[in-house]
């Protein structure tokens, strides 16, 4: 699909314009934060870890769909570890990022680039795998609610969507006070991943695949993967 104008405000949804619209839609700094070690940071130092478990769950000639851009490296892993005879569909919502998206992956003739809303995705059941790299808890819960399923219902039997995101810390943890603020300021959807679980927010359609969950780093971060039965 082609994406509109980096201009085009009425396709953003309001979440996106009132809470990152400093992240995702500001074109100056959208391209400074564009940089693994920007993500590495964000990510306390674990944003290669997690993208290695997407990546372990990958092999070379698959299809895969990224439902939103990604800032750094990730499209372009996902792009190696399937491969030249592979397929990576990524979409975005906000036009921008789909721009950004295109350049950064424009010599990877397997990696295609569109807008497209994560809600409400044009194909269904066909990718061999779903990889949702942190856009749930940017979106307010009952976009949670219509995504989780939406991702699900791309995948092909026997396939896989790996979700990765925040997870409620374990009590001790020492970053747990200075999350919770974080998230109060700059992401307030994220308490949504905290107090339940990724499987809950998919609905019905999550009783037609099996779940696998692991968290990273004092459970502050976790990997779920639903596999098409
Ligand atoms: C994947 S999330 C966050 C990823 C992570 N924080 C990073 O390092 O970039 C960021 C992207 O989600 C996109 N987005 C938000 N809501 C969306 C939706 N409903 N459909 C598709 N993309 C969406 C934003 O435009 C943004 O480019």
């Amino acid at each position: 699909m082609t994406p509109p104008s980096d201009s085009a405000a009425e396709v953003l949804p309001d979440y996106l314009r009132s809470v990152y619209n400093w992240a995702y839609l500001t074109p100056w700094l959208a391209p400074l934060l564009d940089r693994q070690l920007v993500v590495q940071t964000i990510l306390w130092g674990n944003a290669q870890k997690l993208i290695d478990e997407v990546l372990s769950e990958l092999a070379p000639g698959q299809t895969v769909f990224q439902p939103a851009a990604v800032y750094g490296d990730f499209s372009r892993q996902v792009a190696a570890a399937i491969g030249p005879g592979g397929r990576l569909e990524v979409r975005d919502i906000a036009p921008l990022q789909v721009n950004l998206t295109r350049r950064k992956l424009a010599d990877l003739p397997q990696a295609h680039v569109a807008w497209g809303d994560a809600a409400a995705p044009a194909a269904t059941g066909q990718f061999d795998r779903v990889a949702c790299f942190f856009l749930l808890h940017e979106v307010p819960d009952d976009m949670k609610e219509r995504i989780a399923p939406a991702m699900l219902s791309l995948v092909a039997p026997g396939g896989k969507a790996v979700f990765v995101d925040y997870h409620k810390p374990r009590g001790w943890h020492p970053l747990k006070p200075l999350m919770r603020r974080i998230f109060e300021r700059l992401e307030p959807f994220a308490f949504g991943l905290w107090d339940r679980e990724i499987e809950a927010w998919a609905g019905p359609l999550a009783q037609e695949f099996t779940w696998r969950k692991r968290t990273r780093f004092g459970g502050l971060y976790q990997v779920v993967v639903a596999e098409r039965r």
